[in-house]
């Protein structure tokens, strides 16, 4: 992916990040998926007073996406006010493991959207599950 195909998903992200709903946390989280169609799907952490019900930005774009059809992902740009960014954490793993095996994940710091870090679904989930056998 060229290093300016990036920054602009990099600012999908950020705008996405405006539209988060975090009353509790304060700590806004944005997310944009590109497809292998070129199309991008936008998403923002979503909190509940039942902390646990919260949903990340990551799952919030790519529910958004597999949703309307998407299946094949080129990478997923995540950034949030964190010195480094934030790394999509482990339940976002998995189900980008699952449906974005291929996808390039990419973080910044909402501070310093042009410092991104880059990294492979693959090597944030060693050892994943991915099939059970029934009974
Ligand atoms: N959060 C995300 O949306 N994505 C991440 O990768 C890390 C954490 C959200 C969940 C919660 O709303 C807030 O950040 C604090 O954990």
């Amino acid at each position: 992916m060229k290093r300016r195909d990036k920054e602009l998903l990099m600012t999908e992200a950020l705008a996405a990040r405006e539209k988060a709903v975090a009353p509790y946390s304060g700590f806004a989280v944005g997310a944009a998926l590109l497809s292998v169609d070129g199309t991008i799907h936008r998403g923002a952490n979503v909190e509940s007073v039942s902390y646990g019900l919260t949903c990340c930005a990551e799952r919030v774009a790519l529910f958004k996406a597999l949703t309307e059809g998407q299946r094949a992902f080129r990478a997923i740009a995540i950034v949030a006010r964190h010195d480094g960014g934030v790394m999509p954490y482990g339940a976002c793993r998995q189900l980008l493991f699952e449906y974005a095996p291929d996808a390039r994940v990419l973080v910044a710091d909402a501070a310093k959207p042009g410092s991104i870090r880059e990294f492979k679904v693959a090597n944030l989930l060693p050892g994943a599950f991915r099939e059970f056998t029934r009974g």
